[in-house]
């Protein structure tokens, strides 16, 4: 069964500000919580949504819980990268859209279900692919990357203060064998950090968290494919569509909101002098300030609890 409890539902809902007759694309359509929100408000119009998501568990699932959307042409499921995002939509015949909502990462389904490798709480291989077609693994990379290779990435995807030691216990532990299960890299990233941080503090961070999203965002190549993404997706939205985007972590934040300052002002002329560079506003960004969860919606899901929405309206 596939369990996720959507984060900012109605934030993100509110967001889209959804016209019932134009069309919509869910890029991250997981359990299906917020396509099913969408689809509430499509199904008294004419309009549609078109339903992505990478991973065959979540489309196979999602198909099954929104059948009748589907039956009745409201909705369309296709299982893809959103990188491919024009292409999708070509292939659709479809030249713009109207709105496009991205609650990235991975979905408590994902996490949960023990053999795809995400969790630093459940042993199993070391997986962590969100599409399972893809070749590269985290298996693959700690156990083949070299050191330097393994520093820049804990260090870069992770923001991990450890990661030159960790990068030199997982290497030093390959010389006994290769690095099998989740468990196995978990005790390995403790053994590399002081004494005091081996174990979750009061906070429950446990201490493999910035290494395994330092691993996930590298297998899934998550921030690249996201870059761009939203270049794509800015130049087949409709005047005033809206993209809304929900992050789990500020590497994906701060992506989403430089991009989305740059859209709004692309001038690179000083500032105080006049423009000559020609580049035009794309839109404007909605909410200066990211959108986050009441502490009542942290208190149900604690997944809530990093999430950021922020919204950019294209005007043309
Ligand atoms: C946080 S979950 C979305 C949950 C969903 N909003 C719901 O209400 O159930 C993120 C989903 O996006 C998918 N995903 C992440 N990156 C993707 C990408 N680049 N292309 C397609 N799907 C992606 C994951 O497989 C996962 O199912």
């Amino acid at each position: 069964m596939f369990e996720h409890k959507p984060v900012l539902l109605e934030e993100a809902i509110a967001g889209l500000n959804i016209d019932k007759d134009k069309i919509y694309v869910d890029a991250t359509m997981g359990g299906g919580g917020h396509s099913e929100k969408i689809l509430e408000v499509l199904k008294n119009g004419k309009g549609i949504l078109i339903g992505i998501d990478q991973d065959i568990d979540a489309i196979n699932s999602t198909k099954e819980k929104l059948k009748s959307y589907i039956d009745d042409k409201k909705l369309i499921v296709v299982k893809e990268n959103f990188e491919k995002i024009d292409k999708i939509l070509d292939d659709l015949q479809i030249k713009s859209i109207d709105g496009i909502l991205m609650d990235l990462g991975v979905s408590s389904f994902q996490f949960d279900e023990g053999d795809r490798g995400f969790s630093y709480n459940k042993e199993a291989r070391l997986d962590m692919r969100m599409n399972k077609e893809e070749t590269l693994t985290a298996y693959e990379v700690v156990n083949a990357y070299s050191e330097k290779e393994l520093y820049e990435i804990i260090k870069d995807f992770g923001e991990e203060p450890f990661a030159k030691n960790i990068a030199k216990h997982i290497v030093d532990y390959r010389k006994i064998g290769p690095i099998e299960t989740t468990i196995d890299l978990v005790n390995i990233i403790k053994g590399a950090i002081p004494a005091k941080l081996r174990y979750s503090g009061a906070k429950g961070k446990n201490p493999a968290k910035k290494t395994f999203q330092a691993l996930r965002i590298y297998v899934n190549r998550e921030l690249e494919v996201l870059d761009v993404a939203l270049d794509k997706i800015l130049e087949r939205l409709d005047d005033r569509g809206r993209i809304v985007v929900i992050t789990f972590h500020s590497l994906e934040d701060k992506l989403v909101k430089s991009k989305f300052k740059i859209y709004e002002d692309p001038c690179t002329c000083p500032k105080g002098y006049p423009c000559v560079c020609g580049k035009k506003s794309k839109g404007i960004v909605v909410n200066k300030k990211a959108i986050i969860a009441s502490e009542e919606e942290i208190e149900r899901n604690r997944r809530a609890h990093s999430a950021k929405l922020r919204i950019f309206e294209r005007r043309i």
